[in-house]
């Protein structure tokens, strides 16, 4: 049960007497009292650990691909801009790389796309080395720039609210949230889809008994398709996320390492989905940009050296032990832990 402070703030998050899913989601991660103004939620004391986070060689290998794609396909001046960056680990690790090419940052407009305030602070802290006048925050993707771009993002679009849908013998439903004041907590509906236009949609999905989509996601990424397509440039993408249909739906909240329910600790948890890459792909292709990769976090940083850059690594340094580089290398790629379930789009028209 929630306590009567929690629920006050949570009683700010609608006061309709039912809503949608995913406007729930949204004020419950971006709204006043949301989820991503709290500080500091990434890292390993905090409630999740992203890639980045676990092994240094995460970031290198990313970095290692955009130096070569840059130097071979872009070599010109260009914007960088990472999505979501958190505490700014992936674009240390990219920068500390990219000094094997000097001209890459020479020619980077670099752009940070934060949403949350308090992670921006932690930014503008963790890069301070870093020539901050080079750094432009944003809090929303602007699309004026007429130069070509690299675009990458770690753990971003797992974080966009989600619509759920249930076929009942060809009668779907919708995931609808309602708050019950006598228990003082809230609960999901299920109500009938009458939307011509949502069940036209549907109708595409009519052999799956369920449907989990992000509208938001998938309109956030067709408008990086289009400026890519427009001005040229590369977008790599990291998630969790699956290309098969689903059995289950993904929605998931996370509160101090643990799997709880979205209902509960609103606004103090994390909640998210897996991102379903055929979406993004078949945007992609609508926008005629060229798949280059769509592999598992595992193959990706296989293919890319991760266990050369271990080995290079404890050649170079005394200090480093070899058990825990292990470690975090397995958790990165081991099928079991991430290696599988996350996996890398790689799209382009260069
Ligand atoms: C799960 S964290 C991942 C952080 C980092 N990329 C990493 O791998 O450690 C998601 C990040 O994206 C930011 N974020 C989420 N949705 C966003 C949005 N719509 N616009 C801008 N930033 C957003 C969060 O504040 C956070 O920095």
């Amino acid at each position: 049960m929630l306590s009567k402070r929690k629920i006050n703030k949570v009683k700010l998050l609608n006061n309709k007497k039912n809503f949608r899913l995913d406007k729930f989601i949204e004020t419950a991660l971006f709204g006043n009292n949301g989820y991503y103004l709290r500080n500091k939620p990434i890292g390993r004391k905090f409630d999740f650990v992203t890639s980045p986070e676990i092994s240094q060689m995460f970031g290198e290998i990313i970095g290692v691909y955009l130096v070569y794609n840059w130097k071979e396909k872009i070599n010109t001046k260009f914007n960088l801009i990472e999505l979501g960056p958190g505490n700014g680990t992936l674009f240390k690790d990219i920068e500390r790389t990219a000094k094997i090419l000097p001209n890459f940052f020479k020619n980077a407009n670099v752009k940070l796309i934060e949403i949350n305030k308090e992670l921006r602070k932690i930014q503008e802290k963790n890069l301070n080395y870093f020539k901050q006048s080079k750094i432009r925050w944003s809090k929303a993707l602007n699309f004026k720039s007429k130069l070509p771009s690299i675009i990458y993002a770690n753990e971003f679009f797992d974080c966009f609210p989600v619509r759920q849908f249930l076929n009942n013998n060809n009668n779907w439903f919708e995931r609808y949230v309602k708050f019950n004041e006598k228990e003082n907590k809230y609960y999901s509906i299920n109500k009938r889809v009458i939307s011509k236009k949502i069940l036209n949609y549907l109708n595409e999905y009519k052999r799956q008994k369920i449907y989990e989509v992000s509208f938001s996601r998938n309109k956030y990424f067709n408008q990086i398709c289009k400026y890519l397509k427009k001005n040229r440039g590369l977008c790599i993408l990291i998630d969790y996320g699956y290309n098969k249909k689903l059995k289950s739906f993904t929605l998931q909240a996370i509160y101090n390492h643990k799997k709880t329910s979205i209902f509960e600790n609103i606004g103090q948890q994390d909640i998210s989905s897996h991102v379903n890459f055929n979406e993004l792909i078949e945007i992609a292709k609508q926008n005629k940009l060229q798949i280059n990769e769509f592999v598992t976090q595992r193959d990706f940083l296989l293919k890319y050296g991760i266990l050369e850059r271990k080995k290079k690594l404890l050649t170079k340094s005394i200090n480093l032990n070899k058990n825990l580089l292990d470690e975090e290398v397995d958790r990165l790629i081991n099928v079991d832990r991430m290696g599988n379930l996350f996996k890398c789009l790689v799209v382009s028209n260069l």
